[in-house]
């Protein structure tokens, strides 16, 4: 079933314009995500409506809500389904959409283990009917300096960690994507692949991990997850760059030691363990300080804005990394 909480870290709706196509309202009546349409695969919608008022006036109520005259705009679907990092089927922006689709996402099994006093396995059907689902309206920021804003339906990643009741042993919580050559081309060859060892892998604090910020996302505009998203699900953790978000998790396991991730192996000084969204620490090859919003319009047309602290997030996370040295920990 779909609950829609309205929590404080989240854009608001009036911060929003929705994509014109996304009658997000319908979310909110037909709350049809039933563990029937879920189940369906992976193009299933989990619940549309037909009542969110005309783009003109949204901006009007919205410029009035904010009192700044300016809001924030959902990048359109398309965007987010054809403009996508997921190495394992190529480093072009297009590959994934292009390579992704035959991905087998159902059947699927996720194993939460390590450091708790109760293994679970969940199934695809699981992920869909386990934990209450939210929509949540998030910034993403790559840390290529490109960012979008999506609205994620998902569950918060500390249900299903208390769900399996950590040991208090576990600092850690590490994540491993599918390792399946024969599905995955970019896994079977270095060159399209990127150069990446795989399986991806990433981990957070087990403070991060249980952060209410910290989403398992299964959809987006009210859909399961396309495969190039990272179905049938991935992590989402707004406040820090986008190769934390780990795409398509077949294992959670938590830990009593800081586990290796992939783009820290890769680079050691380009990409830390944390990863935070910082505009003062410039990656050694780039500026930090601003980002390419991709939204309406070509991908030319995108217009650069000024990056946020933590993503925006700060008020939320600060307190998080209080005494620690965020040039060094970066
Ligand atoms: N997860 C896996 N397994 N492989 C990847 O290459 N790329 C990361 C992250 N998760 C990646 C991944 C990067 S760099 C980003 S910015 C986001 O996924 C992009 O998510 P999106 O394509 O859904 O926007």
């Amino acid at each position: 079933m779909l609950i829609r909480r309205q929590e404080k870290y989240q854009l608001k709706e009036h911060q929003l314009t929705s994509e014109v196509n996304y009658q997000r309202r319908r979310l909110l009546q037909g709350l049809a995500l039933s563990t029937a349409a879920a189940s369906t695969g992976a193009s299933a919608f989990l619940g549309l409506g037909d009542k969110t008022p005309p783009l003109a006036k949204r901006q009007a109520l919205q410029a009035k809500a904010t009192g700044e005259g300016d809001y924030l705009a959902l990048t359109p679907e398309v965007k987010i389904l054809n403009y996508n990092n997921f190495y394992e089927f190529g480093t072009d922006k297009g590959d994934p959409r292009r390579y992704a689709q035959d991905l087998v996402t159902n059947p699927w099994q996720v194993k939460i283990q390590g450091e708790v006093h109760q293994s679970k396995t969940l199934n695809y059907e699981d992920l869909f009917r386990q934990f209450p689902l939210e929509e949540r309206f998030y910034r993403l920021r790559c840390v290529e300096a490109w960012a979008m804003n999506i609205p994620w339906i998902g569950f918060p990643l500390a249900a299903l960690l208390k769900s399996v009741r950590p040991t208090m042993n576990a600092k850690y919580v590490g994540f491993q994507t599918l390792y399946d050559p024969k599905q995955m081309r970019g896994q079977a060859s270095w060159r399209i692949g990127g150069g990446i060892n795989y399986p991806y892998q990433e981990g957070l604090t087990i403070a991060e991990a249980m952060h209410p910020l910290t989403l398992i996302a299964v959809g987006l505009y009210g859909k399961t997850l396309a495969p190039q998203n990272g179905a049938p699900l991935r992590l989402v953790v707004p406040w820090k760059y986008g190769f934390k978000s780990i795409k398509s998790i077949v294992s959670i396991d938590l830990l009593e030691k800081q586990p290796e991730t992939t783009w820290n192996q890769l680079a050691k000084d380009e990409y830390g363990f944390y990863a935070n969204v910082n505009p003062h620490v410039d990656h050694p090859r780039w500026s930090q300080s601003t980002e390419r919003f991709i939204g309406e319009g070509n991908l030319f047309s995108a217009k650069r804005q000024a990056t946020l602290m933590f993503n925006g997030y700060a008020q939320q996370v600060a307190d998080l990394y209080q005494g620690l040295d965020l040039r060094k920990n970066y």
